[in-house]
């Protein structure tokens, strides 16, 4: 059988299931985008582009060279097609404004732009996040400026959502609520190709994915979970688990998309006003919705992280995500 593009499946795509041509479109600009990047990140050391910037983001983290390299990229490729009603991005206080001189469309596209930041400068794998929605009607105000309240909306209302992942190879998974594809660069042709037709994550698994640093401020659900969970075949679960953390969560879930597993990240006691350190808009939601959609599941530990209203547009949530058995299981400790 011949090859199946990103272009290709998405044309496609846009006949069997009436995806409209400006969705595509912006998938397909994202995908750019995602190239660019890619090949920015390849060249390390050569490209001049490991190290930090001199500026801190709006959640005091400091910047990497990428990170801001990425997010321009994506501003870039993205305001001018026509799609998109404004743009929003963990490297961005504010609201990104389509410039005046080109025309606004019917989305809003919402990114992590280098996930695992802490990764670039020691050569291990980092990716993009994206998530899309539909903008409400009349989300402009008199001044004719995209507020943050058109971003606000909960994880369920997402139109698509991917990651690209840039490892030993790079990847693109992608949901446009019918499943999850998963295409590799072919390199060589400049393309994306249509790898992983039909993703699913198994139901049960034994391994689990945390940063056991923090133990010691973890809530009494999840201290009790992972007690479990290290005690093996002699504990309660009747098993012996094996652990990985990356630090990237594009590579921990896209482990998880391959061969299951459990992603946690909790509420930490260190700073009560967060709850959690992962962003609800550009990592939990649009992950939540590539998991739910290759048969996972995703909660904050409460409720379904898709469900959560939105009020601020860099929120922090609790993530449990992966094999629905244990995010089950962790969740429901979260309620005994
Ligand atoms: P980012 O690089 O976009 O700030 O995200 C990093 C996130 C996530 O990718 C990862 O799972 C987590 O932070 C790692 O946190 P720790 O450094 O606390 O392990
Ligand atoms: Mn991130
Ligand atoms: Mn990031």
């Amino acid at each position: 059988m011949s090859r199946v593009t990103l272009s290709r499946f998405l044309i496609e795509q846009t006949r069997s299931h009436n995806t409209p041509a400006d969705l595509r479109f912006l998938i397909e600009v994202v995908a750019r985008a995602c190239k660019r990047i890619s090949y920015e990140v390849s060249k390390g050391a050569l490209g001049g582009v490991l190290g930090s910037m001199d500026t801190e983001n709006v959640q005091g983290e400091v910047q990497k060279k990428l990170d801001v390299l990425s997010n321009e990229i994506l501003l870039e490729a993205n305001e001018w097609g026509g799609h998109l009603a404004g743009m929003a991005s963990e490297e961005m206080d504010k609201a990104y404004q389509i410039p005046g001189k080109y025309p606004k469309g019917a989305y809003l596209l919402v990114f992590d732009p280098l996930d695992g930041s802490s990764n670039i400068d020691v050569n291990v794998s980092v990716g993009t996040i994206f998530s899309v929605l539909r903008c409400p009607d009349e989300c402009f105000s008199q001044n004719d400026t995209l507020g943050e309240e058109a971003f606000l909306q909960p994880g369920t209302r997402q139109v698509a959502a991917g990651y690209a992942i840039y490892g030993p190879q790079t990847m693109l998974m992608l949901t446009l609520g019918d499943g999850v594809k998963g295409f590799t660069l072919d390199r060589e042709m400049g393309s994306f190709v249509l790898t992983h037709d039909s993703i699913q994550v198994p139901s049960s698994t034994a391994e689990f994915a945390i940063n056991m640093s923090n133990q010691r401020h973890w809530e009494a659900p999840v201290q009790r979970y992972v007690d479990e969970l290290l005690s093996g075949e002699e504990g309660p679960l009747g098993k012996n688990y094996n652990m990985r953390w990356i630090a990237s969560m594009v590579a921990d879930v896209h482990r998880i998309l391959t061969r299951g597993g459990l992603f946690m990240y909790p509420r930490d006691a260190r700073d009560p006003s967060k709850p959690g350190k992962l962003r609800l808009m550009y990592e939990a939601n649009p992950m939540s919705f590539i998991i739910e959609q290759a048969g996972g599941a995703a909660t904050d530990g409460r409720q379904r992280i898709l469900d959560i209203e939105p009020t601020s547009l860099h929120q922090r949530v609790a993530v449990f995500l992966g094999s629905r058995e244990e995010v089950e299981r962790v969740t429901g400790y979260h309620q005994a």
